[in-house]
């Protein structure tokens, strides 16, 4: 590790390097023309093997992209003087570089093997310990609810989990509930809640049976409006309908009891778990040095625990460790982790390609374009620098995505003829779950051809000669030409496992960390949701109260009035 001040000081411009000013030549002089692809290809037998990566389970195919060697060389250089890999160093070795919460950054340290306690000391703790200590609890506990030695407050078995949370404390354990869904092996199945929208809870509890539901309030900060509304509307949920049953009667122990029961927290704020009503004992902890968005590993993730053991969660904590293995040690030209953030910044910044999209093919990973939505955008949509000064370029991807075959019936017509370049990184599995026959065909296959089909469009689009082969009439040649030339990233793995599963979200967290590190930015806080946070504090008496309402502006206050008009 060298120079580690200088990583987590000052962030460097990265329009005053060397590299940004030749990158600057170097798109204006080799990419100003068509069939970039095409040529490369053609060029370069050895194109596709150069710029593969195999990492462990998956296989990485750069190829699609718009780079060539001397593009990998600059941002590699770009990287190296914007301290990339110190920042790094710095980061895995729990240096505060959250600079304005004052906080070190460590979720690598929650999949870091017990072995490694004693090896990181993080203001005057052992991390890893830490974290093993309550993983063990964890276990146990997931172990007691699968096998039926934990039971609801009447003697049944719990069948169902409902996780109670938003943000970082929902759309990662959502997600990879989701992904890992045949790994499910206790036959307990999970939900979860996280809008304060009344209709959310209600819809997952409508068809429940409390005496055989387990809630889990899972709120990094216990503070957060949604969760605790939600947790609580689930506490008068499962208590009256307890009582309506003739389950438990209405005393205050009754309640206690089945609380002690049927509620379980997770936080870094255990003391307000305790004023909430949630025995101590039932309290799963995690640290300030996890950011919510990058906490899925931690003990956020216990539902998941719950679902599918203690094994398969072990193999996904590996399959991160793997990745931060990977990424921590492999030097920047061969380090397919650090290439993909250097290249976002590459599109961003150069191409002016403000947006990007996931396309996993693969139904399980449906919920994946939305956690990384979060991680990605919540990390780094910025405009200040972690010292507080201005950044000095865009910033701040915008991902989304759905999984393919849906999105090619729904958007991919803009990402193949729209006038604005979009990079894809499209995600696939060799191996299926589910039995692949029609009767006629392979259906995998079929599905994979799909994603194959719509790289290959992408990058090397369709002549207008090839559409006039075709006999299309002149004047809508140009309506069926497809340009090329639209950048694909192809993530291929052989199945969707634990362990593939933990690599890849590893992945998109350095991703963020390699962009945000060059745009100069603190990817670990988020002062951009708090002013909203505020305002509806502010706002909602003023539905019902006049001097609130005349506080609001013209138009806060017309649409409260349209509300008030038209409120049943
Ligand atoms: O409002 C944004 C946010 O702070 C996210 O960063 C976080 O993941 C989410 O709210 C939930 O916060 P908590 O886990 O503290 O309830």
């Amino acid at each position: 590790m060298s120079d580690i001040s200088t990583a987590i000081n000052k962030p460097i411009d990265v329009t005053q390097t060397d590299a940004w000013a030749l990158l600057q030549t170097h798109y204006d002089t080799d990419f100003n023309q068509p069939d970039l692809l095409k040529t490369w290809f053609n060029q370069d037998p050895h194109r596709v093997e150069k710029l593969s990566f195999d990492v462990n389970d998956l296989r990485f195919d750069l190829s699609k992209n718009l780079l060539v060697a001397r593009t990998v060389e600059l941002l590699c250089q770009l990287g190296r003087e914007v301290h990339l890999e110190e920042r790094r160093d710095a980061m895995f070795a729990g240096k505060h570089i959250n600079t304005t919460e004052d906080r070190a950054v460590l979720h690598t340290a929650l999949r870091r093997p017990a072995q490694q306690a004693g090896t990181l000391m993080v203001d005057g703790q052992d991390v890893v310990a830490d974290v093993h200590e309550v993983l063990k609890r964890m276990y146990a506990f997931a172990h007691k609810v699968r096998s039926g030695e934990w039971t609801g407050v009447t003697g049944k078995r719990i069948k169902t989990v409902v996780s109670i949370g938003i943000g970082g404390s929902d759309l990662g354990p959502y997600m990879m509930y989701e992904a890992l869904k045949p790994y499910a092996d206790a036959g307990i199945t999970c939900r979860f809640v996280s809008n304060i929208d009344p209709t959310d809870l209600a819809e997952k509890t409508a068809d429940l049976d409390p005496e055989t539901t387990l809630v889990i309030v899972v709120s990094k900060t216990f503070t957060t409006l949604e969760t605790l509304t939600n947790a609580r509307g689930a506490r008068t949920w499962l208590l009256e309908s307890l009582r309506a049953a003739g389950s438990i009667d209405n005393s205050d122990q009754a309640a206690a009891n089945a609380i002690e029961r049927h509620f379980v927290a997770v936080s870094t704020n255990l003391e307000l778990v305790r004023e909430f009503g949630i025995n101590p004992d039932n309290a799963f902890g995690f640290w300030n040095w996890v950011g919510g968005r990058y906490s899925v590993d931690s003990a956020v993730g216990l539902a998941l625990i719950v679902a599918f053991g203690e094994q398969r969660f072990q193999e996904l904590l590996e399959g991160f460790h793997d990745m931060d293995t990977y990424f921590a040690t492999t030097p920047l030209e061969k380090n397919v982790v650090a290439l993909m953030g250097l290249l976002n910044v590459w599109y961003v910044n150069f191409f002016g390609m403000s947006s990007h999209a996931v396309l996993p093919y693969d139904q399980y990973l449906h919920r994946f374009p939305a956690y990384l939505q979060q991680l990605t955008m919540e990390s780094n949509g910025k405009s200040v620098r972690w010292d507080g000064t201005a950044t000095t370029t865009d910033t701040g991807e915008i991902f989304w995505g759905e999984p393919g075959t849906n999105g090619q019936h729904a958007f991919y017509q803009l990402i193949h003829q729209g006038t604005r370049k979009i990079p894809c990184d499209f995600i696939a599995f060799v191996n299926p779950v589910h039995p692949t026959r029609d009767g006629q065909q392979d259906v995998h296959e079929l599905f994979l051809g799909n994603f194959l089909a719509q790289t290959k469009a992408l990058a090397f689009g369709k002549t207008a000669d090839e559409v006039r082969a075709e006999g299309t009439p002149e004047w809508m040649v140009p309506a069926r030409v497809f340009s090329g030339d639209r950048p694909t990233t192809s993530i291929f793995g052989s199945a969707l496992t634990p362990h593939a599963l933990g690599e890849l979200v590893a992945l998109y967290e350095h991703i963020t960390f390699v962009e945000g590190t060059v745009w100069g930015l603190d990817s670990y806080d988020q002062w951009g949701v708090e002013l909203g946070k505020q305002l509806a504090k502010q706002i909602t008496p003023a539905f019902h109260d006049d001097e609130a309402l005349a506080q609001q502006d013209a138009s806060t206050r017309s649409l409260i009035a349209f509300y008030r008009d038209k409120r049943r």
